[in-house]
């Protein structure tokens, strides 16, 4: 018999280690002082985030640069070694110095976003969508062989790398309890109920991880549920919560935490720092907004003060909010232009610091909007 609050029951097995079954969510929490304070700080700091994205020059391709940072350190906490420019010069066409499966990894990350910010529109979070996310995430990776969209046929577990199941640090159900657990997840998922959002979506994180339904790509799915959730109930008007910096930062008290759950029935633990996360993360987003608003008052006084290209420079400038990487061609088809224009006020863009070369080639040479950039890499640099 479990007993309110309990998290689940360790069962033996027939091999000699034992395996977690979760209790259905949600479990008897003890709203103490300071989880009170810490959800109606992380309240605020959510509510102040959604606001200054209405001052934003483009609130949506902040957005689209912060999927990719986001894409990139939930990558980065399994250990995979990308940077922002690897990213970047994927996606620009331009061969990344980089591992490609490792860049896959993260583009996987950002479409998988996508899809789930499509499926949003007119479904609910569901399973399927939940299958349907990782089936992208996977996708052509070193996971690829770990059935995407499929739920684990193997029992898995965690622990140190190379370590056996005998000295895992946590032993998920078994794949036969997946099914049943995912269902009642997904009922708890939908259900309406009167818990304060951001402890929902913390519960949510936590069960998925307990679970730990699928082979690989685990983690990563579950901070994608993080947003997904987020985005569903409408709590920001733009997608821009992102923990993965926070919980690479401290990765492993986000471990020790998720395990006080099962070993300690400790949910209160997990859930202040999951809400300390809510706020530092918030207040980060919240400072970068404000950083890329200056940006643009700064970047186009200095086009004033340079006297540089006039209403051309100003159009590009905002193209390169949008897309911060470009080629004198691009730049040419953007303006409509020659080439001998484009590249004149390309040149003078680099010139006077706004742009800088990137690819090292003597032709087809991709430029990159250097102070954008750093606003929005912080924190991802291997
Ligand atoms: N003690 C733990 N119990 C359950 N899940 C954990 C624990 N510690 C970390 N995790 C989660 O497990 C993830 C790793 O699982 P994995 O399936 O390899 O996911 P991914 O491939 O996305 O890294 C971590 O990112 C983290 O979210
Ligand atoms: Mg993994």
């Amino acid at each position: 018999m479990s007993m309110p609050g309990n998290a689940g029951e360790f069962i033996g097995t027939k091999y000699g280690y034992d395996v977690f079954i979760p209790n259905p969510l949600p479990p008897d929490i003890n709203y103490d002082e300071e989880l009170q304070l810490l959800l109606s700080k992380a309240d605020g700091a959510l509510a102040r985030l959604d606001g200054v994205t209405e001052v934003l020059p483009n609130p949506d391709l902040f957005v689209a640069m912060y999927v990719k940072k986001e894409a990139l350190l939930s990558a980065q906490i399994e250990g995979t070694e990308v940077s922002l420019k690897g990213v970047l010069e994927f996606e620009a066409n331009i061969k990344p110095k980089e591992d490609i499966a490792d860049i896959r990894e993260v583009i996987n990350y950002i479409e998988a976003m996508h899809y789930g910010m499509e499926m949003l529109e007119n479904n609910p979070l569901d399973l399927n969508l939940i299958h349907g996310a990782h089936k992208i995430l996977i996708a052509q990776t070193r996971g690829s062989d770990k059935q995407p969209g499929r739920y684990k046929t193997a029992q898995n577990y965690l622990g140190m790398p190379g370590c056996t199941i005998y000295d895992a640090s946590f032993i998920p159900p078994p794949p036969e309890r997946v099914e049943d657990l995912m269902k009642s997840l997904e009922t708890f998922i939908q259900a309406k109920d009167n818990i304060p959002t951001l402890i929902k979506i913390a519960l949510i994180h936590s069960q998925f991880e307990t679970i730990h339904p699928y082979l690989d790509g685990n983690g990563r799915m579950g901070r994608l549920l993080i947003s997904y959730y987020l985005y569903w109930k409408k709590i920001l008007s733009k997608p821009l919560l992102y923990l993965s910096f926070y919980l690479k930062k401290n990765k492993s008290e986000y471990s020790e935490c998720l395990n006080g759950i099962r070993y300690d029935n400790n949910w209160e633990a997990w859930l202040k720092f999951f809400l300390k996360g809510v706020i530092e993360t918030s207040e980060n987003a919240l400072h970068s907004a404000r950083e890329i608003i200056a940006l643009k008052e700064k970047t186009i006084e200095k086009l004033i003060l340079f006297k540089a290209g006039g209403i051309n420079a100003v159009k590009l400038i905002d193209h390169l909010f949008e897309d911060p990487t470009i080629s004198v061609k691009e730049v040419s088809e953007l303006l409509n232009v020659s080439n001998v224009t484009a590249n004149k006020l390309v040149n003078r863009l680099e010139e006077i610091g706004i742009l800088m070369e990137f690819t090292g080639k003597k032709r087809y040479k991709k430029y990159v909007f250097t102070d954008f950039v750093r606003i929005i890499e912080r924190g991802t640099q291997i």
